[in-house]
């Protein structure tokens, strides 16, 4: 905890000893971020003069999509767009949280913190504190907090501004009650603690947001949780270009995403039978590769997929279980919302097809970077790009003219990053090839090709800020003061 009206002044007196602080934790400037954020908890809660400012970035996935809930390896870094928060300590349990972008939420911590209604930001909170309820067992040992939250990541785009709420208060709520926990066991508490809000999502999102390290991506294992930080090839730039189209992770788009961990679980299922697996102990894809390597798991497809698509009936005569049992097993939500599966059934095989190959490149990736070959590794997005939208469905129009324009303009590899279909592209780009692609993403999509695009035109025209990133790897949450 620190002294607040002492840090507004040193903060506007751009005190070279902070400034040298947050240069360890940010590639760019972001005195005027943290001062606004430290007015606003200054106005909102004039007599709370002892305050803690932390940080949980966004993320932009390099490469390996969809693979995390699979148990398979993802390779995002943490940027330095993120949620930032200013919190206070009270001596109850109740979290009173502002922001200016939202209306005020209050609630109490308890075992079971009930929700606010469904697609409500306090949702996100709720599901961090939610989250460190959980691990410690009950609320007892924790404190609540008046906190200002202020995010910079653009919403809806796929850089997991949703999880930076989760993330920050988690980490609020630790602060506040004065308890420390392992940043790779908060990671792991995180991933889960974000169903909450009832997308079943994976770990990605929140061990990029806890674990990154400065200048790093980080390549993220799973079953157990691990992270190795790697650097992006010398000499290159991720470029991140937002179609301004919202992207899954929204509300509307809640089912359309659940049905994708479905399929994978399906087709999970049916190569276990096929591949002779059953006592084995597979849960995940990612088990069968792992275990089996990727030859045999290749050949496990091959052997176990003789068409593309499978009803429900089909999937239960081929596992041989009652279609109940199958709508029960894979054909419902966490939440116990059953998931509306179109009466064609779901394309299980392409949906296995990407998750192996996309585990392939990359583990592909981390060895050409480590071998300094940039280029290789584009490639290994490139191939990520086709896969993503051929073999996941996960593309959108919008995406295409992006990957297009960059790719036209120099760009050694690129795809889209996140959940998908909207929200935002990622671009290797070789650093003296950067304004070209950026200028050639300006002239033909932002002033041009967005226009086929109505609501995504009207959002550039709101916050053009948002579009065009060109980004360098920020370190992970933490409290900065
Ligand atoms: C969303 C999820 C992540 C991950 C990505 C796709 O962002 O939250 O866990 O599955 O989609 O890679």
């Amino acid at each position: 905890m620190t002294d607040r009206d002492q840090l507004i002044t040193r903060l506007g007196d751009r005190d070279p000893e902070l400034l040298r602080m947050l240069d360890q934790h940010y590639n760019i400037d972001v005195t005027d971020r943290l001062l606004r954020v430290l007015k606003y908890h200054a106005e909102r809660f004039p007599g709370d003069r002892e305050v803690a400012v932390l940080k949980a970035p966004g993320r932009v996935n390099v490469i390996g999509e969809h693979l995390d809930y699979n148990g398979l390896p993802v390779f995002p870094m943490a940027i330095d767009y993120d949620m930032t928060v200013v919190l206070s300590r009270r001596d109850d349990r109740k979290v009173v949280a502002v922001n200016p972008e939202f209306d005020d939420r209050e609630f109490e911590i308890s075992a079971q913190i009930p929700r606010f209604e469904t697609g409500d930001w306090g949702n996100y909170l709720k599901a961090g504190v939610q989250g460190i309820v959980d691990e410690f067992g009950g609320p007892e040992k924790l404190k609540g907090f008046n906190g200002s939250f202020l995010g910079s990541v653009p919403i809806g785009s796929g850089l997991s501004s949703s999880s930076t709420l989760v993330v920050a208060s988690a980490i609020a709520v630790l602060e506040s009650s004065g308890i420390g926990m392992p940043p790779l066991e908060l990671a792991d508490r995180m991933a889960k603690a974000e169903w909450y809000v009832g997308t079943q999502g994976g770990g990605m999102d929140h061990a990029a947001s806890i674990l990154s390290e400065k200048g790093k991506a980080l390549k993220i294992g799973f079953f157990p949780l691990s992270a190795t930080p790697v650097a992006i090839p010398e000499g290159y730039t991720i470029v991140v270009a937002n179609s301004m189209v919202v992207s899954a992770k929204t509300e509307a788009s809640r089912i359309r995403f659940n049905l994708l961990p479905a399929a994978c679980q399906i087709a999970c299922a049916m190569m276990v039978k096929t591949m002779g697996l059953e006592n084995e102990g597979i849960e995940r894809l990612g088990d069968i590769y792992f275990r089996y390597g990727r030859i045999e798991t290749l050949r496990g497809h091959e052997k176990t997929f003789t068409q593309d698509r499978y009803t429900r009936q089909e999937v239960a005569d081929f596992l041989g279980l009652s279609l109940e049992e199958t709508e029960s097993t894979f054909y419902t939500a966490r939440s116990g919302e059953p998931l509306p599966v179109p009466e064609e059934g779901l394309p299980i095989a392409a949906r296995a097809r990407h998750v192996i190959s996309e585990a392939i490149r990359v583990e592909e990736s981390v060895k050409v970077i480590e071998a300094g070959d940039g280029e290789a590794f584009g490639r290994r997005m490139n191939g990520s790009w086709i896969s993503c939208r051929d073999d996941f469905g996960i593309s959108h129009p919008s995406l295409e003219k992006l990957v297009d324009i960059a790719r036209e303009a120099g760009s050694s590899g690129s795809r889209l990053t996140g959940a998908g279909w909207g929200g935002c592209t990622v671009h290797l780009v070789a650093d003296h090839k950067v304004d070209a692609v950026l200028e050639a993403l300006m002239e033909k999509y932002y002033n041009g090709a967005i226009r086929e695009f109505p609501a995504a035109a009207e959002r550039f025209t709101q916050r053009p800020q948002d579009a065009l990133l060109a980004l360098r790897p920020s370190a992970g949450a933490r409290v900065l003061f």
